[in-house]
């Protein structure tokens, strides 16, 4: 049921009847006011008469002006007063007039007092109703914003709660029993939903599960007949089977590098099957950062001779990080390698770390043709490539950086990129464990 509709519903009717109410008293209690004030203008009038009927000759005007009077006046006792004065007035006896004015003059002190005490009540009275009508509009007012407070800002507050755990992973079942109301239908919808998503996640969780075994399998039965293909090939190539004529030679060099293509592409299945399993343990050592980033430079002389392109190291802080050192080493080399494939002949690529927020920050640049920001998201997933720019080397499987980012996790640390169309990507990720190198082999912990 439309339950915020009713209870509004229910507000207007309650404002209408209070401002019904309080404008019939108001209008009845003015219009009483407005007859006082007519009496007492009718007083001033009659009084003028009287003093002239006492002090001037028989006018017939006069009693004219005064039977007017009479004629106008509603109370009957006040009508009879100034009958009595109207005939002592025709009958020109002065004694009697005297002593009729005297009680007409009492009566209408009486009657003016009378009158000016009901304008004084009933304009309290008005008062009285504005000021208590506005009071209980507000007392009103705050009732209902602390019920709908209760009803409706509360629930959307849980609901929030519940939706923002569901965004972060941390979705729990435990939901209270939803009031029946809009609020409570938008909780049964959104918990219906949560849990059908769930649901699906679950049985994509366990499908990619069985995609994984199943591919690790296959990656292992692969490995054993690779490497026998591998060696029999460097043997042929060797020429210690035989000469081989030159068109051989060229076709059994074309299969060693494809075979060592597939046993590198095989052996990053089987690190992400077991990262993904979390099937490893870290090797941690305390270990200088300048090892880690000379040794992964060096490892890729090969390709940078292939490449032609230029490492640089602009500058790196003397300190030893807590890391398995191959395991970094991976990240970097990963890092590097993709940075080179998409640097062009002559180009540079850079290496700086620093020590930033107390992590040490690690961050690899480079003058390639940059990722948009949509790609950005997608390349840390597995098998996801952003582009295929018309280069030999550029030749992967989309699985470096998802390794990376398994790895550098591994580690408490992030690892994100930063770039722009046309302006390079710097690839950066942090280390939050280290410590001060001093010379000798001494160290302090950061
Ligand atoms: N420095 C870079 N400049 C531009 N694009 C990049 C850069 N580094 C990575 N990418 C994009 O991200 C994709 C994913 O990179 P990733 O390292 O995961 O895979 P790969 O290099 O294609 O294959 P692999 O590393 O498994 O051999 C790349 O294919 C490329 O499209
Ligand atoms: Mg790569």
């Amino acid at each position: 049921m439309n339950s915020i509709y009713r209870s509004l519903q229910i507000q207007f009717y309650f404002v209408l009847c209070l401002m019904l109410a309080a404008s019939y008293f108001t209008f009845k209690f003015s219009k009483e006011i407005v007859a006082a004030k007519t009496n007492i203008h009718s007083h001033s009038r009659l009084i003028t008469l009287m003093y002239e009927a006492r002090t001037q000759p028989y006018s017939k005007k006069i009693s004219y002006e005064l039977q007017k009077s009479r004629a106008y006046s509603l109370n009957p006792t006040r009508a009879l007063h100034i009958s009595n004065f109207i005939q002592a007035y025709n009958s020109s006896n002065r004694n009697i007039l005297e002593k009729r004015y005297q009680e007409l003059l009492d009566y209408e002190n009486e009657y003016v007092n009378l009158n000016e005490t009901i304008i004084e009540s009933k304009s309290d009275q008005i008062f009285a109703i504005v000021f208590g009508a506005l009071l209980l509009q507000i007392l009103n007012i705050f009732l209902y914003l602390r019920a709908m407070q209760k009803q409706m800002l509360s629930p959307i507050e849980h609901l929030t709660q519940k939706i923002n755990d569901f965004m972060s992973g941390s979705y729990s079942y435990r939901f209270t029993t939803a009031p029946d109301n809009e609020i409570g239908n938008l909780e049964r919808s959104f918990r219906l939903m949560a849990e059908e998503v769930i649901k699906n996640m679950e049985e994509l969780q366990a499908l990619d599960q069985a995609k994984s075994e199943f591919m690790n399998i296959v990656s292992h039965e692969l490995r054993t007949p690779m490497t026998s293909i591998k060696g029999s090939l460097g043997l042929i190539a060797s020429g210690k089977m035989g000469d081989l004529s030159d068109k051989v030679k060229k076709l059994i060099g074309i299969a060693e590098i494809e075979s060592n293509r597939l046993i590198r592409l095989i052996n990053d299945f089987l690190d992400l099957a077991k990262i993904e399993a979390k099937n490893y343990s870290l090797d941690r050592s305390w270990v200088p950062l300048e090892k880690i980033l000379l040794s992964s430079v060096e490892s890729l002389k090969g390709l940078q001779e292939k490449a032609n392109v230029n490492i640089q190291i602009l500058g790196y802080p003397k300190v030893e990080v807590n890391v398995d050192a191959d395991k970094i080493q991976q990240v970097l080399v990963n890092l590097l390698s993709n940075a080179m494939k998409f640097t062009t002949e002559h180009g540079s690529v850079f290496i700086q770390a620093d020590i930033f927020e107390n992590k040490v920050y690690i961050r690899i640049k480079d003058q390639g043709p940059g990722i948009s920001e949509e790609n950005q998201q997608k390349i840390f997933q597995k098998f996801r490539q952003a582009s295929s720019p018309d280069r030999p080397l550029v030749k992967g499987t989309g699985l470096g950086l998802s390794i990376a980012k398994a790895l550098v996790e591994a580690h408490e640390g992030k690892i994100s990129v930063v770039s722009e169309i046309g302006k390079g990507s710097e690839f950066y990720f942090t280390i939050p464990e280290y410590r001060e190198e001093i010379k000798g082999k001494e160290t302090i912990a950061a």
